[in-house]
């Protein structure tokens, strides 16, 4: 049986941006629809937009109302009502928001009091002292730091330390929304609840590992931000890194907040370091130029439409990189792990492909090595690629044929978003799916040497057509040693 859920305040610093009204509120919305929020439950936005309730309620319903199933009125009424807005200004000179915050939040200091930091990374640091400064962090607080986390180790150390200083590190919960996706969780129930797969899931049977996330957008209108992030920054730090993780670590011993993160940070830890010159061997880097994407021709990365010209940084930045990585322990010596992501991809997808090796001795022509594909999006399933005989006399012909798991189809409950599952684990104080420090920390180390080599090049990244599957280099990275991207796209 479910617990009752408890009453929480949650404080969105950044409560009417992008990632808010696209993301946090619609996944609010469903937490409340489905009786997971108490009803004495506040959800309190900040910017420094001067909006009263009132306003930041009618901006909710019309942003987000279109994008949320809305069967019942009075449910959606019952969300709107928990909706509050407070004006700041981080760095400004008028304090009276501060105020507001403090006189809503006392007398409930009690609650599970959670600050969902959806602003820019350099006003976590400030936002964390403006809290601390007007008394507001309890023992029951929590605070939620969104990604990027930094731009290389030392800024995001600097992050840590300066939200460190507020806050413990039981209380920071750091977020890769990856992790929540339903897959995400099944992979690890797939490994650990399950006896077949963990004998053969080494480098004595599995061939190498892909972890591909394509992304058919381009980068309109976001020049300023992406000229200084690119695709390394962006995607492979975080959330491809936090996949290759799921794949690759230890069985732990418990499903609780410490041993699965425990696990995670050895394979970072055992990650074979990329430096000088093996960077050009073992990684691309590419942009994408003009091309045809999703039937439409569309401008290339340049010439994107923006408020800005191009700078010297645009023309280096990439918005494509792949990586063949190494896990340098005793279950995956010699298997590469191949890390890929790009912009203005033939098709929006998300998967981790773990290829096994063929049989020691086949006895059948045609046969292939057996295949998993875990699918993350745009729909989340996973499938078994095994070898069958196709039905008929004579000769006995070979197909592969897919096990296939898709949640949608198994399970009639709808399959919940990530930020569902990440903001109910945040409000009942439950970190095991958030990032500890010196996770990021690692993950960071890791990238470092390959960001400085690239920016060393003075070159361009190598150009690849939108709506192509990235630069000629990533392709000749795997068939190198006689592989191939797994090409399959879902319907
Ligand atoms: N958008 C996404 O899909 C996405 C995905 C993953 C992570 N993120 C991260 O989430 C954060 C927010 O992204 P976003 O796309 O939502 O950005 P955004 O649309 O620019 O929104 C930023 C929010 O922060 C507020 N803000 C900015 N500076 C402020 C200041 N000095 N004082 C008070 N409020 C301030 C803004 O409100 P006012 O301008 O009204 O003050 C706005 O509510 C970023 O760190 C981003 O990297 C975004």
């Amino acid at each position: 049986m479910s617990e009752t859920p408890q009453p929480a305040d949650l404080i969105v610093f950044g409560g009417t941006g992008d990632l808010s009204m696209r993301k946090l509120f619609p996944a609010l919305y469903h937490c409340d629809r489905d009786g997971r929020l108490s009803p004495e439950t506040r959800i309190i936005a900040m910017s420094r937009g001067g909006l009263d309730d009132a306003d930041f309620r009618g901006k909710v319903d019309a942003e987000v109302r279109g994008s949320v199933p809305v069967d019942d009125l009075g449910t959606w009424q019952r969300f709107l009502d928990r909706l509050h807005h407070v004006s700041v200004d981080i760095g400004g000179e008028d304090v009276t928001g501060w105020a507001k915050l403090t006189a809503l939040l006392a007398g409930h200091e009690q609650r599970s009091r959670v600050f969902y930091l959806a602003s820019p990374p350099m006003t976590f640091g400030p936002f964390c002292r403006e809290l601390h400064r007007a008394g507001l962090v309890t023992p029951a607080s929590r605070v939620v730091l969104e990604k990027p986390l930094g731009r290389d180790l030392p800024s995001a150390q600097r992050i840590n330390d300066e939200v460190g200083a507020i806050f413990d590190e039981r209380q920071i919960y750091r977020i890769d929304h990856y992790l929540g996706k339903e897959t995400v969780q099944n992979l690890l129930v797939l490994r650990f609840a399950n006896a077949f797969l963990e004998p053969i899931w080494n480098s004595l049977w599995i061939d190498h590992v892909q972890i591909t996330v394509a992304e058919t957008v381009g980068t309109p209108g976001r020049r300023g931000y992406y000229d200084h992030a690119g695709a390394l920054r962006d995607m492979v730090q975080n959330h491809l890194l936090q996949l290759l993780c799921l794949v690759a670590m230890e069985p732990p011993s418990r499903n609780d907040r410490e041993s699965i993160r425990d696990e995670k940070v050895k394979v970072l830890e055992s990650l074979r370091a990329i430096t000088g010159g093996e960077v050009d061997r073992f990684t691309v880097r590419g942009q994408y130029t003009a091309g045809e994407s999703g039937g439409v021709q569309v401008p290339g990365y340049l010439d994107e439409p923006d408020s800005t010209a191009p700078t010297e940084a645009s023309h280096r930045v990439e918005t494509f990189a792949a990586i063949r990585a190494e896990v340098k322990n005793w279950r995956w010596a010699g298997v590469p792990f191949y890390l890929r992501t790009g912009k203005r991809m033939p098709y929006r997808h998300s998967e981790i492909v773990v290829q096994f090796k063929d049989v020691p001795h086949s006895i059948y022509p045609g046969s292939t090595p057996n295949r998993l594909v875990l699918r993350l999006q745009p729909s989340e399933g996973i499938k078994l690629h095994i070898m069958a005989k196709e039905p008929g006399a004579g000769e006995v012909a070979l197909k592969p044929v897919p096990l296939s798991l898709s949640f949608a189809e198994t399970f009639t409950s709808r399959v919940p978003e990530a930020y569902e599952r990440l903001l109910m684990d945040v409000l009942t104080g439950n970190p095991t799916l958030f990032m500890r420090r010196d996770e990021v920390e690692a993950a960071w180390r890791w990238i470092d040497p390959i960001l400085s080599e690239w920016e060393s090049y003075g070159t361009a990244p190598e150009p690849y057509p939108a709506g192509s599957s990235g630069p000629a280099g990533a392709h000749e990275l795997v068939s190198r040693s006689d592989r191939a991207w797994h090409e399959e796209y879902p319907a």
